[in-house]
């Protein structure tokens, strides 16, 4: 997994809780790169989970519901610095486009990333269903993803997760405008 992700978390965690907590994650999990990460690199993306369930027991704050918040502040650093993927009119053509173009693009720029495949369906002006599948398992970050957009388009949607299938590895999400 890109480092951008770890940057990223680590600086979501010491606005939200202080530079003491992003301490406390990093003494107390088994971290190979001991939460040293550089934006370009690329890191195993177990460290991810194994931070964000620290900081769920330190916190008593579900997995799921941090792996969300992280997605909503993760899609206002892409939308700052890929600008470039940002230019559709409306947030299901946006959506429409993550699997066709837009992840496509990032593994032109890096690669070795790691990304999700997504299948789209859009059932009238005010449905659509996603089809998340990874072996990485993580549809709860997707959905702050998607949260994310639908506030940068200023699109209030319902989101919601239809089904899981595979422990995670497939997930059918839906949107649903408000
Ligand atoms: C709402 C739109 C998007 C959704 C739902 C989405 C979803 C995801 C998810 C769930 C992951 C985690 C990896 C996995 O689950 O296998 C991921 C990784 C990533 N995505 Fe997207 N993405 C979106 C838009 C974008 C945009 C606009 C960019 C801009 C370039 C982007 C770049 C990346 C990068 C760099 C990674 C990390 C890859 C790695 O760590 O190896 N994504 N995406």
């Amino acid at each position: 997994m890109k480092g951008i992700v770890f940057t990223e978390f680590l600086e979501l965690v010491e606005e939200k809780f202080g530079l003491k907590t992003v301490q406390e994650i990093i003494d107390s999990c088994n971290l190979a790169t001991n939460g040293v990460y550089t934006a370009v690199g690329t890191y195993n993306h177990k460290e991810m989970f194994e931070m964000v369930e620290k900081l769920s027991e330190l916190k008593s704050i579900p997995v799921p519901d941090l792996l969300t918040e992280y997605g909503r502040f993760f899609f206002k650093v892409l939308s700052v610095n890929y600008p470039q993927f940002m230019d559709k009119n409306d947030l299901f053509t946006f959506l429409n486009s993550i699997d066709g173009y837009i992840h496509p693009e990032v593994l032109k720029l890096y690669p070795d990333a790691e990304l999700p495949r997504f299948t789209a369906a859009l059932k009238g002006n005010d449905e659509m269903q996603l089809i998340y599948e990874s072996s990485r398992k993580m549809a709860h970050f997707a959905i702050g993803l998607i949260l994310g957009a639908s506030a940068y388009y200023k699109e209030e949607m319902e989101v919601a997760i239809v089904k899981e299938e595979e422990g995670g590895k497939k997930v059918i999400i839906s949107l649903q405008r408000k």
